[in-house]
């Protein structure tokens, strides 16, 4: 079979194409056919080998997040069957309940080997079933961008209808925050660097949008979109650079997920988090049991994922270099044909 790998992490360019035996599920595996996976911006500093990860497998086979079909299954698998559509999940251990550090572990892509192959074996409880409305690209955006969206909105406190969601930038977390925060009757403001972007959040279903290159304090166009009041969730994945005016952002006894770091790390004034009583909740992707709620959700209300750009197999590295231009607005997938 055909699959990229990183021999070392020495950025994009050092991604390799290379052909290998196809492997065997054993007891209790599935070998999966994969049809496509997706990018997030973790794998771009994961191909850079970012420090603060520790050293990476050797030969790593990148990519956390994927989707194909069941093709073999090992012995004593009851789970699933031949001709199943399924995507794997992002820590392949954690399948319920609070995430323990052995689940961190477990991360495709990181920790362990991702998806960007032909075939990929997986535990029979490291997949779930994508919702059958969806394609094996639509599917391949879920396990890491959806699902951490999922769980900011919904495995906490969770957003009610009414409620005002800011979602910072037109990122694949943030597009699924959006769009899960729309179907559930919430308001929702996005901020953008760009206009246009902007004009197709609101396509989506955004309601306002503010552009944080025109208003580098967007805290206070947030304050005055809702009245003074601020918004009730702020899906954050700046990092230190937006943190402090997303609490500013958020309404008294509101929720701030702490998603991302696309700023980078920083200090954290303490004290308008207090003054302001808010709940800053520190979200790491999520679980088996989070994947299959957001699965029933998206079925229900019939959402796609949104695809910005398909890149061919071939083309992988073409793929990473577009998610690091940070043109796309919501998700970057490869098909693999
Ligand atoms: N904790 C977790 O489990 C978890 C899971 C997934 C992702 N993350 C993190 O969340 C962040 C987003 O990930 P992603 O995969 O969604 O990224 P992505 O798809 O690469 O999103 C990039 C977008 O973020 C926006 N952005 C960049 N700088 C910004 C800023 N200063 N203020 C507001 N928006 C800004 C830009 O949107 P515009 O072009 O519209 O300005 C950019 O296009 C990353 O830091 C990632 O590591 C964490």
């Amino acid at each position: 079979m055909k699959y990229y790998c990183f021999p070392k992490a020495a950025g994009i360019d050092s991604l390799e194409l290379r052909d290998g035996p196809t492997p065997q599920p054993a007891r209790g595996q599935i070998l999966v056919r994969m049809r496509a996976a997706s990018l997030n911006y973790r794998d771009l500093n994961i191909a850079k080998g970012s420090p603060a990860r520790g050293p990476l497998p050797t030969n790593l086979i990148p990519l956390s997040d994927g989707a194909g079909e069941v093709v073999a299954l090992g012995p004593e698998v009851s789970r699933f069957q031949v001709g199943d559509r399924v995507a794997g999940m992002f820590m392949q251990a954690w399948l319920g309940g609070d995430m323990e550090a052995y689940h961190v572990d477990s991360s495709r892509g990181g920790s362990i080997d991702g998806v960007l192959a032909e075939y990929v074996v997986f535990e029979q409880d490291g997949v779930v079933r994508i919702p059958d409305h969806l394609s094996y690209e639509e599917g391949a955006t879920l396990p890491c961008a959806g699902v951490t969206a999922w769980n900011a909105l919904y495995a906490g406190k969770p957003l009610r209808a009414g409620e005002t969601v800011l979602v910072l930038g037109t990122g694949g977390v943030s597009i699924f925050a959006l769009q899960f925060a729309k179907a559930a009757g919430a308001r929702v403001i996005a901020t953008s660097s760009s206009d246009d972007k902007l004009a197709k959040a609101k396509a989506l279903g955004a309601t306002d949008g503010v552009n944080y290159r025109q208003h580098p304090e967007w805290q206070q166009e947030v304050m005055r979109l809702t009245g003074g009041r601020g918004v009730d969730h702020v899906v954050e994945v700046g990092g230190a650079g937006t943190l402090q005016r997303s609490v500013e952002a958020a309404r008294i006894g509101g929720q701030v997920h702490l998603i991302g770091i696309l700023t980078g790390g920083g200090e954290i004034n303490p004290t308008p988090v207090l003054r302001r009583n808010l709940l800053l909740r520190g979200i790491y992707v999520g679980s088996r049991q989070m994947f299959e709620d957001m699965n029933r959700m998206i079925t229900l209300h019939g959402l796609h994922p949104v695809i910005d750009r398909v890149f061919p197999f071939a083309e992988a590295k073409d793929a990473y270099h577009y998610q690091t231009s940070q043109a796309h607005l919501g998700k970057v997938v490869i098909r693999i044909d």
